[in-house]
């Protein structure tokens, strides 16, 4: 029983592990909280279709006058995917009420992956500069729940160029 708790501990700290994203920008992360991302039969061995639903955020990083700022936002995402590999387009989240007055749009898609033994979920944050749009993305890459209740880690997202 002990022996099995450990194990169960170990194979949780490594899911978290794995969603670290190296390329990142200084200590920006983002909060990814009552996640939950499913195969439609729990059968990883026939999947049909994919969904997963979870809350994204990320608090303001940097002064609003440095080239580093980055506004507030906070975004419930919500979706599903098909075909072989599991996958889908991206589709938008539905951004809280008052995200920061330079957000634009919090998208994200499930990204097919060699295999359906993972999830792969991109997740993208558009605001806008007087520079123009930017772009930071992260990857989640977890366990297919089963019977998992819904939990809670935090991304490191990169900017795309
Ligand atoms: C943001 O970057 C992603 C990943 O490269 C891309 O698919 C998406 O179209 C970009 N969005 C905008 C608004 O530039
Ligand atoms: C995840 O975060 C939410 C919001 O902060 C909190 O209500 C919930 O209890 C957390 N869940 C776990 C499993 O820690």
């Amino acid at each position: 029983m002990h022996f099995e708790k450990t194990s169960l501990f170990l194979i949780a700290a490594s899911t978290v592990l794995a969603v670290v994203v190296s390329k990142n920008v200084g200590d920006y992360i983002w909060d990814i909280t009552q996640y939950q991302a499913g195969l439609s039969h729990g059968n990883p061995a026939d999947p049909t279709t994919s969904w997963y639903r979870f809350t994204v955020s990320g608090s303001i990083y940097g002064s609003i006058e440095s080239e580093s700022y980055i506004p507030a936002f906070e975004a419930l995402c919500t979706g599903s995917g098909a075909e072989f590999p599991l996958s889908s387009d991206y589709s938008n989240c539905a951004m809280d009420s008052t995200p920061g007055e330079l957000a634009v749009s919090v998208s994200a898609r499930i990204v097919p992956y060699v295999d359906n033994t993972q999830a792969h979920i991109a997740i993208n944050y558009v605001f806008t500069t007087a520079d123009g749009a930017r772009n930071y993305t992260a990857t989640a890459v977890t366990d297919w729940a089963r019977l998992r209740a819904p939990y809670n880690f935090t991304l490191s997202p990169s900017e795309v160029p």
